[in-house]
């Protein structure tokens, strides 16, 4: 690893369970027995000895596929008692809430999934109140005749860029606390494959992982991912293509069926809906104690606001017209409202904070080669 490494900042974390996941790594590395599942153990055994930026490293590739727990000869009953899956997703936690600034919001957020709804339900009053107060000032039709166009670029261009300025520090401190390089293309490309297709989820052969069915195995967990994340991409891609329609183009929203925003945002919102419907059912018959158990809420939060992004905006797409349209408006806005304001303090740091962790792992093979 890295000689450049800044403790003091990952000595934040220390406590109880960074240490519990020294512990395991330790036991990992004499055993070895799972090094095919995931590139956690490759990692592992590419060391003999580990500082706790390289075990906060180890958590962020940890994708939580539980396979290495279910077949662990280590675990409970065992003396050892071996939950990789779960120290692993403690440490992950508490990276994600030291890193990010203010720390107090970080830990709030992601203990507190409540918070999250609350702010959602402000995030909508909000919106409702906008929409009422400034219905008679509206600068055009359709939405904008609900929101004017320059409230609405007004409220969500900030509410885009500070919660992306947040996170960027916040990845920053980790990348330096991993002794993170330069990255190159051939860095990003290696990271961007297990993005693509999380084969991390896989169970090393294409089995699939043991979220939800334990010792069966499953790739339920991993199609939803991809069809959550890519229909979350797809969904970012229709409002960038709306916002050039109506700076380039001179054609703001609404959309007729055949236009590059209804075209990527109608399957972006099915995709996004169905995922993560999926991910929040998978989540209930899942064994809380082989994750980061008090954050179960805090995550199902997050799981079910993205998924009422999507589901608020295809129900919008579906009002236009009549009179539930502006209700439906402001019920969308609110939700990705809350959802980009959040994102610094939310599951949703998962996303940066992985891809970092797999870039990383890039440079080390490299390093190592
Ligand atoms: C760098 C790209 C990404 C990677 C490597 C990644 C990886 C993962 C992994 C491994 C999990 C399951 C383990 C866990 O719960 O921590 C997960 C959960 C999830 N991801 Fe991603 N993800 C990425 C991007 C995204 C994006 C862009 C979205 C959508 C905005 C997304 C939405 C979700 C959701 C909703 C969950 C379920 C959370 C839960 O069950 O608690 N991910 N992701
Ligand atoms: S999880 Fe268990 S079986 Fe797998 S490498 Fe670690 S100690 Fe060995
Ligand atoms: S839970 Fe899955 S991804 Fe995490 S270390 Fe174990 S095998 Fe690897």
């Amino acid at each position: 690893m890295c000689a450049e490494k800044t403790e003091p900042t990952i000595k934040d974390t220390i406590n109880g369970a960074i240490e519990e996941a020294h512990r395991q790594v330790q036991i990992c590395n004499a055993c070895r027995y799972c090094e095919g599942y995931c590139a956690v153990f490759p990692a592992i055994n590419r060391q003999r000895s580990f500082s706790n930026s390289d075990i906060s490293q180890l958590a962020n590739l940890c994708h939580n596929c539980r396979g290495c727990y279910y077949a662990c000869q280590y675990s409970e009953p065992h003396e050892f008692n071996v939950n990789l899956p779960r120290a692993l997703a403690e440490v992950r936690a508490q990276n994600w809430q030291t890193f990010m600034r203010p720390r107090a919001l970080a830990t709030g957020f992601q203990q507190h999934g409540v918070l999250l709804a609350l702010l959602f339900i402000v995030g909508l009053m909000l919106m409702l109140f906008a929409a009422s107060y400034f219905r008679n000032i509206g600068d055009g039709s359709g939405f904008y005749a609900v929101l004017s166009h320059s409230l609405m670029v007004s409220i969500f261009a900030p509410a885009f860029i500070l919660p992306l300025i947040v996170t960027g520090f916040g990845l920053r401190a980790y990348w330096r606390a991993v002794g993170g390089q330069r990255i190159s293309v051939s860095h990003l490309a290696s990271a961007l494959k297990p993005v693509a297709n999380l084969e991390n989820l896989s169970g090393g052969q294409g089995q699939g992982c043991n979220f939800e069915r334990e010792e069966r195995y499953t790739n339920s967990r991993r199609w939803l991912h991809q069809a959550c994340m890519y229909g979350f991409l797809l969904c970012f891609a229709s409002t960038v293509s709306g916002t050039l329609m109506h700076y380039l183009f001179a054609s703001p929203a609404p959309y007729p069926l055949l236009s590059v925003p209804k075209l990527l945002g109608i399957p972006g919102g099915l995709l996004l809906t169905v995922g993560c419907a999926g991910l929040a059912w998978l989540k209930t018959k899942a064994d809380a104690s082989l994750g980061a158990a008090s954050l179960w809420g805090a995550e199902m939060a997050f799981v079910l606001l993205l998924g009422a992004t999507g589901a608020t905006g295809l129900l919008l797409y579906a009002a236009t017209g009549t009179g539930l349209m502006p209700l439906l408006l402001a019920v969308h806005l609110g939700s990705v409202l809350t959802f980009f304001l959040t994102m610094p303090y939310t599951k949703m740091t998962h996303a940066f904070f992985r891809f970092a962790a797999l870039i990383r792992d890039a440079q080390i093979k490299q390093e190592n080669a």
